[in-house]
């Protein structure tokens, strides 16, 4: 195990030190939280499915997690509800089109296709079993910190910049109610939407999330059973498809993994039964990925020889 960690270590320093000062893409400046962050910050960390930890870079720093939260609520709503549900009410297609598509919503009578985009995400939170808004909250706080085995809280001052500009997702969560689409009160859905991508977490919570799904389900750090197994290979498909928005095509051309990222900079990526890698730095490229954390991920898995395909 040493002499693979030796290696998995030289191919993390490899990738963070080539790419994580790479100019190109800019912060997210739709949500003014986001563009205030430093754009000169990155991070790197894997954990592995025995619960190794190896790091890169600003580690500590605690950036949003945004859409990545989509796959936190997705595995949720797959346990609730099952995956024939989530693919009749939500979908499992690509919508060719950006996250926040509203044209997307139209093209196909109201069905979001994804639970990783805007609406199919805000469909998803209306899908999970809660008896209020605020037990809604609290379940989606919690599987975010079963998955990353961490306290993990809600940035207030994120959550107000978001809360205070989702005039677009409102629009998006009431277009899903007219189409039949959303299973709770439309905003109560946008409200807690928002407040679920407003938290922080660091590269290493972020990786053992990944590494949760790497796992089974078993978190490696915790040793808890945070997910069904069986949900697992759903979620993983779902992240194939959606999980870099318009480059989910090209990731899988050239990465080969299944991966989740959000518009604070991070990115989450599962090598299953082998190990999660978090990569994260701020500036965004057009689709809204991280340029940094697509260049480390892809260097890092490509000199390890990772990839499904
Ligand atoms: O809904 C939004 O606009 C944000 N709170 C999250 C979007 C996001 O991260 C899209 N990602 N790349």
């Amino acid at each position: 195990m040493t002499m693979i960690l030796n290696n998995v270590q030289d191919a993390l320093v490899n990738a963070y030190s080539q790419f994580s000062l790479l100019e190109g893409g800019e912060n997210a400046n739709y949500i003014p939280y986001l563009a205030s962050i430093p754009n000169n910050v990155s991070s790197m960390a894997i954990v592995t499915v025995d619960g190794d930890i190896l790091s890169q870079g600003d580690s500590d720093f605690r950036f949003a997690l945004e859409s990545i939260s989509k796959v936190c609520s997705l595995a949720l709503a797959l346990e609730d509800v099952g995956p024939a549900e989530v693919q009749n009410k939500i979908g499992a297609d690509p919508t060719g089109l950006p996250f926040n598509s509203v044209i997307a919503l139209e093209l196909h009578n109201g069905k979001p296709l994804s639970p990783l985009v805007n609406a199919g995400a805000m469909s998803t939170v209306s899908l999970l079993k809660a008896s209020s808004s605020e037990h809604r909250w609290e379940r989606i706080l919690d599987i975010q910190q079963q998955l990353a085995g961490a306290p993990i809280s809600l940035c207030e001052e994120l959550n107000h910049s978001e809360q205070t500009t989702n005039f677009h997702n409102r629009a998006i969560a009431w277009l899903l109610y007219s189409a039949d689409a959303m299973y709770c009160d439309p905003m109560e859905a946008c409200d807690v939407y928002t407040r679920q991508c407003s938290t922080l977490v660091n590269t290493v919570e972020l990786a053992t999330m990944a590494a949760t799904f790497a796992a089974g389900g078993i978190n490696p750090i915790t040793q808890k059973k945070v997910l069904t197994t069986e949900n697992i290979p759903f979620l993983l498909a779902e992240m194939t498809m959606e999980g870099m928005y318009g480059s989910s095509g090209d990731w899988a051309y050239t990465v080969g993994l299944p991966a989740k990222s959000g518009v604070g900079g991070g990115i989450l990526t599962v090598v299953p039964g082998v190990m999660g890698i978090a990569a994260f730095s701020p500036p965004l490229d057009a689709m809204g990925n991280s340029v940094r954390g697509q260049k480390m991920t892809a260097s890092f898995t490509q000199q390890l020889g990772y990839n499904l395909y």
